[in-house]
């Protein structure tokens, strides 16, 4: 049953200089349908539009399903979405509700916000700062950026982090809203409601913040203590089932502050290359690091070949 026939609809509309399109009059009735219950054959009455009213006389004929009308809402009724219910954030949930009274003889030490500028300690470098300066002086950013990023920022990482095994090319580079939306961004790629992921414990809580509310399992892996924080690879391989569609590898990590050596990070890469599990390597600390990049950056391993499994630097 044919809800509306526009082929038959005839309007007038009085306006002033008003390019009224066929997008926004199908809006009018719909919502003054809504409205009225859908009874009328057209609609009277004024509509804004920018700033200014509008006078609209239109009249219509369409054809209603009886079925929808029933439908209609008479109330408002917004609720939260499924997905926001199960978005939880524990960092959130105890720092935003921790009220303590600092000792007035002690100088307080903030341990609980992982932002080492705000403290003074890891100051912007001026480098930095000038070129912000600068693109804001030049007027020539002001506008709305490509969603992906501008193209020669693109550039600019992939230029940094290309080596010969592994070339990078601006368009294999996203820029994003901090590494928050880039984790999201890279989840959501990857994953299905259904499947799982697999995170360290202890670790960052944004991974199962963000996996639970898009319907994804959260499988934990272990870090061991007594072994500088490595990842237990045996714990980590038996949690690999058909529906693994990641692993997650924070180094340097956060909470542990704990570096792998290149031997463990070739025994991370064996697990994944031998399941064939992609790894989403969150290394956004990396390069506070003072030791050498080579040391530590996963962009200089590469697998051998995909039989033996074996890594190569
Ligand atoms: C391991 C880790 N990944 C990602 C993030 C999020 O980074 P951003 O603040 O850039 O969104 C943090 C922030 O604390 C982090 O510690």
């Amino acid at each position: 049953m044919p809800l509306r026939k526009y082929q038959s609809t005839y309007f007038t509309l009085s306006m002033s200089s008003f390019s009224f399109s066929r997008h926004l009059f199908q809006k009018c009735i719909d919502q003054e349908m809504e409205l009225n219950g859908a009874q009328n054959n057209g609609i009277n009455g004024n509509f804004m539009y920018g700033n200014s009213v509008h006078h609209v006389s239109v009249r219509t004929q369409v054809s209603v399903n009886p079925a929808k009308l029933k439908s209609l809402r008479q109330r408002w009724n917004v609720r939260p979405s499924e997905m926001s219910k199960k978005t939880l954030n524990p960092i959130r949930a105890i720092v935003d509700g921790m009220k303590l009274t600092p000792n007035p003889e002690k100088p307080m030490i903030a341990l609980s916000i992982g932002d080492p500028t705000v403290f003074g300690n890891m100051p912007t470098d001026d480098t930095v700062l000038q070129a912000v300066k600068e693109a804001i002086d030049s007027h020539k950013y002001n506008g709305y950026a490509p969603s992906v990023g501008y193209q020669k920022s693109r550039e600019a990482v992939a230029n940094f982090y290309s080596c010969p095994e592994a070339p990078l090319e601006d368009k294999d580079v996203i820029l994003t809203s901090g590494c928050s939306q880039a984790i999201e961004l890279a989840i959501n790629v990857l994953c299905n409601p259904g499947d799982n992921i697999l995170v360290p414990r202890p670790g960052f809580s944004l991974y199962k913040t963000l996996a639970v509310s898009m319907g994804i399992q959260v499988k934990h892996y272990n870090l061991l203590p007594e072994k500088s924080w490595e990842i237990d690879l045996q714990h980590l391989e038996s949690l690999i089932d058909d529906k693994t569609a990641c692993l997650i590898v924070n180094n340097p990590s956060n909470p542990c502050g704990s570096v792998f050596s290149r031997e463990h990070q070739h025994k991370i890469l064996s697990v994944a290359s031998r399941n064939c599990i992609p790894i989403l390597a969150d290394e956004i600390y990396g390069d506070m690091l003072q030791v050498s990049r080579g040391e530590f950056c996963a962009r200089h391993y590469r697998p051998r070949s995909q039989d033996s499994h074996e890594l190569d630097q």
